[in-house]
């Protein structure tokens, strides 16, 4: 069978998604809003081969083995159920960015698997979800989300381009993510405040794991229409302040999810805090700018594209920043033209 390669830009979550209803499945406890990251990629190619006794992949140059294979070997066997195949696959994947860069890797990862993988297999999936084999493109984008879902759950947000919410849904087949608005909307821009690039000690999966022992969990998911009603709203308005206000709100709600578990997970260092408070004082100044943070220390400074070259400067004045990485608003996961196989 041919290689197939894949492009996925990482994302960054608005309105984030902490916790599950249904682990296995990755159900997510609420529904998700992202922007998804340009500049920034994850390409991966697939060769599904008779030769092979077991799946060989290779992550940054690195062969996998352990619980990192297994895992992307659990989510090729979901795409050969689908298929029909049983034939084990190279993975050769690579991101542009450094592990430690203060971007999760799992969202392209698995977004640029899923369509790398589902191409790789001569699969087409249907917009029932059904498996169709050697159907040409445009191939079904809610029904590819839902599968790099299984993946890892902000894969599913790296399918879709531009703006994008994952609907929580209630089965394997109606949780998916699709564009709100495409890259070019609004002219936003992520300036990651880098503040630490060791690895971070509880991976998301343990933490959404935990997520349920927090006694602040459930008024967090029950408020949660709430927040992407408002946060959608002010995308498809451009009203940065609102943007900012909901935002900041959801990152805090989740952090403070986090602070409370049982164990308790503490993301942030002292200058996680100070980016925090430098921002919320460089908008009451009148800059365009806000905070979000995932699980790790670094800031995800979202700004106007008009605000950013200040942003940068200022940031980069604060104590304990090593480095700033900025993103513009990126495209859906596509196929890309790769002469090479995995092999080499
Ligand atoms: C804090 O998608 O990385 O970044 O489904 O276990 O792979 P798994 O978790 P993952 O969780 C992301 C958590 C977050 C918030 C978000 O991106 O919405």
């Amino acid at each position: 069978m041919l290689p197939i390669t894949a492009l996925a830009h990482p994302n960054i979550a608005f309105i984030k998604y902490w916790g599950n209803k249904n682990e296995g499945l990755r159900l997510p406890s609420n529904g998700s809003i992202s922007m998804n990251l340009d500049g920034l990629e994850t390409r991966t190619t697939v060769q599904f081969e008779d030769s092979l006794s077991a799946d060989e992949v290779t992550i940054n140059g690195k062969l996998s083995h352990g619980d990192e294979l297994q895992r992307v070997s659990k989510f090729l066997e979901e795409v050969r159920k689908l298929a029909g195949i049983r034939q084990f696959a190279w993975v050769k994947s690579e991101n542009s960015f450094p592990t430690g860069a203060g971007i999760a890797s799992s969202a392209s990862a698995f977004a640029a698997l899923a369509l790398a993988a589902t191409r790789a297999a001569g699969l087409e999936i249907s917009p029932d979800g059904e498996a169709a084999v050697h159907h040409e493109p445009p191939f079904d984008q809610a029904a590819l989300s839902c599968l790099a879902r299984r993946g890892s759950g902000s894969a599913c947000r790296s399918i879709p381009g531009g703006f994008v919410e994952w609907a929580a849904g209630t089965n394997d087949r109606d949780s998916f993510a699709s564009s709100i608005a495409p890259p070019d909307h609004w002219d936003l821009v992520d300036c990651i405040a880098l503040v630490s690039t060791d690895q971070k000690s509880t991976g998301s999966s343990e933490g959404h794991a935990l997520a349920g022992t927090s006694l602040i969990q459930a008024s967090r998911v029950e408020d949660a229409p709430r927040r992407l009603d408002i946060c959608r709203c002010a995308i498809l308005e451009r009203n940065f302040t609102s943007l900012a206000e909901i935002i900041e709100e959801d990152s805090n709600l989740m952090h403070a999810v986090m602070m409370s578990s049982h164990p308790p997970l503490f993301y942030w260092q002292p200058a996680t805090l100070a980016v925090i408070m430098f921002v919320r004082e460089a908008r009451a100044q009148g800059l365009q700018v806000c905070y979000t943070i995932d699980a790790g220390p670094n800031v995800h400074v979202i700004c106007t594209a008009a605000a950013e070259v200040e942003t940068s400067r200022l940031l980069a004045g604060i104590s304990g920043v090593q480095e700033i990485r900025s993103a513009k608003v990126g495209g859906a996961a596509r196929l890309v033209e790769n002469p090479s196989t995995p092999k080499d």
